[in-house]
């Protein structure tokens, strides 16, 4: 009896990794799909990609300077200080990272000297400029009202001025992949890909076809993928249904979701949650008999388990965690040859986010399935972890867009009568 439930399991367990394994064909098949989809935004024709023109373009690595940096995440509000030396170099950033919570900007007194400052915000903006650009869609399960469809500098100004922190002089709005990209590009000049793989996921690159103007795919929406039963319940269960394809299959807000959806399904129906992190250390338990997920699974509402209910476990976390890596590799070989169609040159793609930098193989994962697509050519293909670098880059972006147009310096804080301020948006996110 036992035998033929660890029989019948493994069958399962066989279906389930057949379920999520993307082959090399169709990494290439999906990868050709999501060309046409960048071709086709750009172009002005429909498509699931945003491909936002930023107004930003890679830094030139000589900038000087302190610039200060806010970074708003998924859960923190980041705040750091930077100081540029040119020349590819910078001082190590002073970091100060905020609980998201309606005083954090009355508490910050750092936001009173005068500097030029610049913003992250990690959701689809239409930029209109380097420092201007109204929020498209909420993602990420964020959804404060109020806020789409308007400037979010302004917001931020406005916020500023009524907290009376006048110093602060706002020189450009960023995506978190634009930092990212930013930060990585001010010393390597190959680098011309930014991507984040954490809370959502997206990328953008620097276009030659536009004299190298950074554009904001917002791949987290690109729905050209095959999805599973489970991704279609996910999608059809979230605040957004329809919307953000990609991330809900990608992403750390929705990696454990799956993984929880799976394991209830074929092992544990008393499994309560499963949260990506405890994914990550499922996939890295080196103890006997598991030990460790055991306790992980005990402490989600699993009771007790069996060796091979926990071996389970694991091997479709690791399916799933490996899908999210070959999905991404597949997207990412797709902007790499936007770029550079036979892949002649050399390249760096920087990546940050929780679950790139977190997770024990996702890196790994990308790296082979970028030797799967590109062969021999995957050695031009360099892709490192920015670390902290939508932050560091929005100082960077801040700084490159103060120098490139002195225009800049005199923006005028705008004060509105509106009572909207950032303040108030900020406490729908508590
Ligand atoms: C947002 C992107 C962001 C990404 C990573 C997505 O949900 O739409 O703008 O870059 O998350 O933070």
């Amino acid at each position: 009896m036992a035998n033929d439930k660890i029989q019948m399991t493994s069958e399962a367990l066989e279906a389930i990794k057949k379920n999520f394994h993307i082959s090399v064909n169709e990494m290439r098949e999906i990868a050709k799909a999501f060309r046409l989809e960048m071709c086709m935004a750009l172009a002005g024709k429909k498509s699931s990609l945003k491909m936002i023109l930023t107004y930003a373009k890679k830094p030139a690595g000589t900038e000087k300077g302190n610039f200060i940096a806010l970074d708003l995440g998924g859960t923190n509000f980041r705040i750091l200080e930077l100081e540029l030396k040119g020349s590819g170099r910078t001082g190590r950033p002073v970091v100060m990272k905020f609980k998201l919570d309606k005083d954090f900007l009355t508490k910050n007194r750092e936001l009173d000297k005068t500097r030029k400052l610049g913003f992250t915000f990690s959701f689809p903006v239409k930029q209109t400029g380097i420092a201007s650009g109204y929020l498209v869609c909420w993602t990420k399960g964020f959804c404060a009202s109020g806020v789409v469809g308007r400037d979010i500098v302004r917001l931020l100004e406005e916020a500023l001025i009524k907290k009376n922190l006048r110093g602060v002089e706002v020189a450009a709005l960023i995506n978190d992949t634009v930092g990212t990209l930013a930060a990585r590009s001010y010393k390597d000049r190959n680098c011309d890909i930014g991507a984040i793989i954490g809370t959502g996921t997206n990328a953008c690159y620097a276009e030659p076809a536009m004299g190298g103007a950074i554009i904001n795919t917002e791949w987290g929406n690109f729905d050209k993928v095959r999805r599973t039963a489970f991704d279609i319940l996910i999608d059809s269960q979230s605040d957004r249904p329809g919307q953000q394809a990609l991330e809900k299959m990608v992403s750390g807000m929705y990696l454990g979701e799956v993984a929880l959806k799976v394991i209830r399904a074929y092992v544990l129906p008393g499994l309560k949650n499963f949260s990506t992190e405890q994914m990550s250390a499922v996939e890295s338990d080196r103890s006997k008999g598991l030990a460790v997920t055991g306790m992980i699974l005990k402490r989600a509402g699993a009771g007790n388990t069996t060796p091979n209910e926990r071996f389970m476990c694991r091997e479709i976390s690791s399916a799933i965690a490996l899908r999210a890596a070959r999905l991404s590799a597949a997207c990412l070989s797709a902007v790499v040859k936007k770029i550079d169609p036979s892949v002649f040159g050399t390249h760096t793609i920087a990546i940050d986010g929780s679950v790139y930098e977190k997770h024990p193989y996702f890196a790994k994962n990308i790296s082979a399935a970028l030797k799967d697509i590109f062969g021999a050519k995957a050695s031009r293909i360099k892709v490192v972890l920015a670390k902290d670098g939508s932050g560091i880059g929005a100082a960077i972006t801040a700084a490159a867009a103060s120098q490139a147009g002195g225009f800049l310096l005199k923006i005028l804080l705008v004060i509105s009568i509106a009572a909207d301020t950032l303040t108030q948006f900020l406490r729908g996110l508590v």
